[in-house]
């Protein structure tokens, strides 16, 4: 099988899982686990922070930043698109009675410096109290370079707001950006968390730990975010084998992302080529640009409800869903690339992809 459906779906190499097994363990309520802890220090100081928190997921070390920055009232910008508003649950609002104010994403990714200044309330009572800026690196496989980061948080630095990266993919967004800039990915790494109060960085979608998402702030936000993590349910114990994977991805697993992104550009080189060979696809078929691990590609529904049954048959998954442009109806495919697909994968998509290619009528 060719799982394109996300990079959440890997399965732990057998050097993370010899990891995994070896890990000394403790008990993590009590700050105990040293595998745990090992984990969060070397983290911590690899971003440059000062502390770091393990967590079950992404969603909840948002979750954590979002309630330890703001208070019951207070309110968190961010993007209309963002993870942090639209797919999780509305947990900030809920859990946090934390008001959200999105703002329109624009065609890079980023948010107008202007739209989030605009979006700052005066202090009054008839408002709720600004408190915080969410930056999400990268945004739908999107990097939003260092600079437009940096103007971000001293803007909200500027309002004595707090600002916090919602950096699920930010090795994704480094290593893009480390090589175009010839720098080393953890300098950029650091680079891109410069300013800001705290970050959230998946251990389990791209670098392919089966578990685990970190919290990066100050020693004062973790020391917040570990109260409300015991508080959400969200305190494990032996969490050394889960800490062991993502220490082993970091240490492991982050210099391949190159590879990801390298196969997602053939696979949108392959599809583009396709695209220009075969009658059925024009003005059928609109590729996104690929800047790291995920193609975005707008069919017509109806060949989009013949293409992934047909993939699907052969062992291809995908995700994907209808929306609708300018009166015009799309079908939009996500293809992610990860740890699980090799080159050869891609070749054998874009063959399958021919020869779907050749059965439609032209
Ligand atoms: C940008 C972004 N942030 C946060 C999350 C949440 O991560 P999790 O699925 O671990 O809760 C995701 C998940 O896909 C994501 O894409």
């Amino acid at each position: 099988m060719i799982d394109f459906r996300s990079d959440t779906v890997t399965k732990p190499t057998a050097g993370m899982k010899a990891a995994m097994m070896d890990a000394e363990l403790g008990d993590d309520v009590f700050q105990d686990d040293p595998t745990t802890n090992a984990l969060q220090d070397w983290a911590a100081s690899q971003l440059g922070f000062e502390a770091a928190l393990f967590a079950s997921s992404g969603t909840q070390t948002n979750l954590l930043a979002m309630m330890s920055h703001c208070q019951r009232g207070d309110e968190v910008i961010l993007g209309q698109d963002w993870h942090t508003y639209r797919w999780e649950g509305g947990g900030a609002a809920v859990l946090g009675s934390i008001q959200p104010q999105p703002l329109t994403v624009q065609a890079d990714g980023s948010l107008l410096l202007a739209d989030i200044a605009a979006a700052i309330k005066p202090d009054d009572p008839h408002f709720a109290r600004t408190r915080l800026v969410v930056v999400e690196n990268t945004i739908a496989g999107k990097v939003l370079s260092p600079e437009y980061m940096a103007s971000v948080a001293q803007l909200a630095r500027q309002h004595q707001l707090a600002c916090h990266i919602d950096g699920a993919r930010l090795m994704n967004a480094a290593t893009r950006l480390a090589t175009e800039r010839e720098q080393d990915v953890w300098q950029m790494a650091r680079q891109l968390c410069q300013g800001y109060d705290s970050v959230s960085l998946c251990l389990s979608k791209g670098l392919g730990a089966p578990v685990g998402s970190l919290l990066l702030g100050s020693k004062d936000v973790i020391k917040r975010a570990r109260r409300l993590r015991k508080m959400l349910g969200g305190g494990m114990r032996q969490t050394g084998l889960l800490a062991a994977a993502g220490h082993y991805a970091l240490q492991h697993q982050v210099l391949r992302l190159g590879d990801d992104h390298k196969h997602c550009q053939q696979l949108a080189g392959g599809m583009q080529q396709l695209a220009e060979r075969y009658a059925c696809w024009q003005g059928m078929l609109r590729l996104q640009p690929v800047q790291t691990n995920i193609l975005f590609c707008d069919m017509a529904p109806a060949l989009a409800g013949a293409l992934l049954p047909y993939l699907k048959q052969q062992g291809i998954l995908l995700s994907g869903s209808n929306y609708s442009h300018n009166g015009t109806e799309w079908h939009r495919l996500r293809w992610v690339c990860h740890l699980d697909i090799q080159a050869a994968d891609i070749a054998r998509t874009l063959e399958l992809l021919e020869n779907f290619s050749r059965l439609q009528p032209s």
